[in-house]
């Protein structure tokens, strides 16, 4: 009998990599997705990969009626992955309430809804953002953190200490929070990948928009950091090795009974690389060129910062594997497959 792990934001970019992964494992996985920043057809998409349709169902967390009847109906469930919140950066600045009401109330509804269950493991999606600028780098699980430059930011941090109380309260609560550094590329088969509404946040959507024609061209933020070419650093992971940390979390979870209940890995590559670095690796990728004009720095960007890795290479048993270049082919095929 297959083990059943539910995934909130299962249609989302990083979910629905992490749902192929899962079912390839060898798990049952049920999505709860409300489709505000993802589409449906990502199901079938899953299905096409892995030759298996996870469950689907449509719904709000922050909707705790809901939400408890559905694991009244999937009370075994051995695993929750919980990915579903708002992310968009500049939007949580303009509108926090919106924020903070959906990704502190959402978590809080699957907290409490695990009452239900008799396996209480939960794998949290958070964010390397709670660092702000690491004073040292490779920055370690131990580092301080540091006053959040969005609200977006600030409900990873306030969800991670929500998690870390709950885990604290309840000795059968056992929670992995996982803190991404910067996910991109998409999955070889380019049947699911990033899906950014609208203008997109993030730089390789920009970047392979730019080079598909859809963008004039790439504004670079700022080329005047202390690094060896001006531009930001960053430690961008693919986001395929992203999804099986998540599968290694869970497997963590549910095979080894840990003294301590509340862990938090850094998933990221610990290589740092500029936005000059990506705008290079693509060209180098296509034969093209791409337009792209240096502009002023974007409020709330940090300068540099890549990830230590120890902790989830050594207790995880998860490194990255694939290199920059993957990451820049791969969103590209991705690109490539998307209506202008
Ligand atoms: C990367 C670099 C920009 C766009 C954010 C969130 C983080 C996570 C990933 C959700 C920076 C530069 C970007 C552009 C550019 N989000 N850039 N021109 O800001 O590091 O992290 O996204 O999980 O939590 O904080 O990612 O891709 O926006 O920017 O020059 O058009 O690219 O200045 O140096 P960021 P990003």
């Amino acid at each position: 009998m297959s083990k059943k792990i539910l995934v909130t934001g299962g249609t989302g970019y990083i979910g629905s990599h992490t749902v192929v992964e899962l079912i390839q494992e060898g798990f049952e996985v049920v999505i709860i997705d409300d489709l505000s920043n993802s589409q449906v057809e990502v199901v079938d998409r899953i299905a096409d990969i892995t030759g298996v349709k996870p469950g689907f169902e449509q719904f709000n967390l922050c909707d705790e009626g809901l939400l408890s009847d559905f694991f009244q109906r999937h009370n075994d469930i051995v695993g929750v992955i919980h990915f579903a919140a708002f992310k968009a950066v500049g939007e949580s600045v303009t509108k926090p309430l919106k924020y903070y009401r959906n990704n502190l109330v959402s978590l809080m509804n699957v907290l409490e809804s695990l009452d239900h269950l008799s396996l209480k493991n939960v794998v949290f999606s958070s964010s390397c953002t709670v660092y702000g600028q690491p004073d040292n780098l490779p920055v370690t699980e131990n580092a301080p953190l540091k006053p959040a430059e969005s609200p977006y930011g600030n409900t990873k941090k306030v969800c991670e200490e929500i998690l870390l109380d709950a885990c604290s309260a309840d000795i059968d609560l056992n929670v992995i929070s996982l803190r991404y550094f910067n996910p991109v590329g998409a999955h070889e088969s380019a049947l699911i990948g990033e899906l950014p509404k609208g203008k997109p946040n993030n730089l390789m959507p920009f970047i392979t928009q730019t080079g598909a024609g859809i963008l004039p061209e790439l504004s670079v933020f700022g080329d005047d950091y202390d690094t060896e070419d001006g531009t930001a650093i960053r430690d961008y992971v693919h986001v395929v090795d992203l999804a099986k940390a998540h599968i290694a979390a869970v497997k963590h979870l549910l095979n080894i009974s840990s003294d301590n209940n509340y862990q938090h890995y850094n998933i990221g590559t610990g290589n740092g690389y500029s936005v000059l670095d990506l705008i290079k690796s693509f060209e180098r990728h296509t034969g093209q060129k791409l337009p792209y004009k240096i502009v002023g720095r974007r409020a709330g960007d940090i300068e540099k910062i890549y990830a230590g890795t120890a902790l989830a290479n050594e207790r995880l048993n998860w490194s990255a594997k694939l290199e920059l270049d993957e990451m820049v082919s791969s969103a590209w095929k991705w690109q490539k497959t998307l209506k202008n």
